[in-house]
């Protein structure tokens, strides 16, 4: 099933104020349109069809940072604009198609969701948002009566469809529609409601700007807090017959020296951890001057490190460690290692990647003088 989006934004915008239509204009760090195109390609949606004035370079320019793009020509009102959208889109294999006003910067991933999942049911599905004020008539300033509320509801975009069916529709039309619900009705097309979202405004007049601004903010300050951290340590060999590699024995002819086990790829993914949070490194909090700490086993520190994150809302996104060796061979060890990380962090194995590379024969660890190893985490804090 291959799912369009088509955006109109065709528009003069002569109620949001003179100059450049509002489409084109800055809002929160972009411009309204690169918003709103953001919004449908942060759900994958990449099928995306915009119906603009060809003859304007500021549209021409803005949508140049969208390669994958298709565009059509706008017509003198939207269901024109929406037609030719639908007619550019015919040959590309489309199933579903959603019609967004380009002027609906805020749409959520909840609210395109709901449509689209609504089409399973019906050839025709949009979001209306139950009107809550109560509603007068009015005549020369004076109320004339009340009107009943109870199946009243303000009509929002994206509008979803049966590609051929609202494509058939449109051709159909015989005059013209307030918006592509309208087009579908007329065409005997049933359209489910889905719910509606009171921050997916419609800028149209210039106070619009300010709380479409405000309700992006908004949503820019509440995604997830991702930090990133790495890590690197290096042991020496030294005499003896094992090395602990990521919490794994594994025979060798000598073994790692350092003050504590020297599991040389526990102690960078413990930094990486440490780094992600901006909490310094393992030396920081175990201090090698400590005695207390000599051959201690390391999974102390990746506790400590994986505890203090959690003691901050982090949950862990995922490690990867490189160990870089000639030898002892790390490829046999490293679904043990793999296991044995698991169970240290009390994370899934499959957030867990241990693997290893020699250095070719270079340098400290391409002579055997020792191990280094690397390592990333992601933590992540919703
Ligand atoms: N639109 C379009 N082609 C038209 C008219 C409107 O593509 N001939 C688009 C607008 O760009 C907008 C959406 O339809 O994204 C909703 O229309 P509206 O809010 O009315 O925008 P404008 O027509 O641009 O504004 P105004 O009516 O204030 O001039
Ligand atoms: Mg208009």
């Amino acid at each position: 099933m291959t799912i369009a989006v088509l955006i109109v934004a065709a528009g003069r915008g002569t109620r949001a104020g003179g100059g450049l239509a509002k489409q084109w204009r800055p809002l929160a760090g972009k411009t309204v349109i690169a918003h709103t195109i953001d919004a449908f390609l942060a759900q994958n949606l990449t099928q995306i069809c915009v119906v603009r004035d060809p003859e304007c370079p500021v549209a021409a320019k803005i949508l140049g940072a969208y390669p994958g793009l298709l565009l059509a020509k706008g017509g003198p009102d939207r269901s024109t604009s929406v037609r030719n959208g639908l007619v550019e889109l015919r040959d590309h294999g489309v199933s579903r198609v959603l019609i967004h006003d380009a002027a609906r910067p805020c749409v959520s991933a909840e609210l395109i969701h709901a449509v689209l999942e609504a089409l399973d049911h019906a050839p025709a599905a949009a979001p209306g948002l139950a009107v809550s004020d109560a509603l007068w008539t009015g005549v020369d300033g004076f109320v004339t009566g009340t009107q009943d509320r109870s199946h009243l509801f303000a009509a929002q975009t994206p509008q979803a469809f049966h590609f051929d069916a609202i494509l058939n529709a449109h051709v159909a039309l015989q005059g013209c529609a307030a918006d592509d619900v309208e087009v579908a009705r007329k065409a005997g097309l049933p359209v489910r409601i889905t719910p509606g979202d009171s921050n997916n405004i419609k800028i149209t007049q210039p106070a619009d700007f300010t709380r479409a601004e405000d309700i992006l903010r908004n949503s820019m300050t509440s995604l997830p807090d991702i930090r990133l951290g790495n890590g690197y340590d290096v042991h020496r060999f030294g005499p003896g017959d094992h090395v602990v590699l990521c919490g794994v024995r594994v025979p060798h002819d000598r073994c790692l020296q350092g003050h504590s086990d020297a599991d040389v790829g526990m102690h960078a993914v413990t930094d990486a951890l440490y780094g992600a949070m901006a909490e310094g490194d393992i030396g920081r909090h175990f201090p090698p001057s400590d005695p207390q700490w000599k051959g201690a086993n390391s999974a102390i520190f990746l506790r400590h490190a994986v505890a203090l994150a959690r003691s901050k809302g982090f949950q862990i996104g995922n490690i990867d460690c490189t160990l870089v060796c000639e030898h002892p061979k790390v490829g046999p060890h490293a679904e043990a290692m793999r296991d044995a990380m698991a169970a240290i962090m009390t994370l899934d194995r499959d957030r867990i990647s241990i693997k290893a590379t020699t250095s070719e024969r270079l340098g400290f660890t391409g002579r055997g003088e020792g191990i280094a190893a690397l390592a990333t985490a992601t933590l992540v804090r919703a």
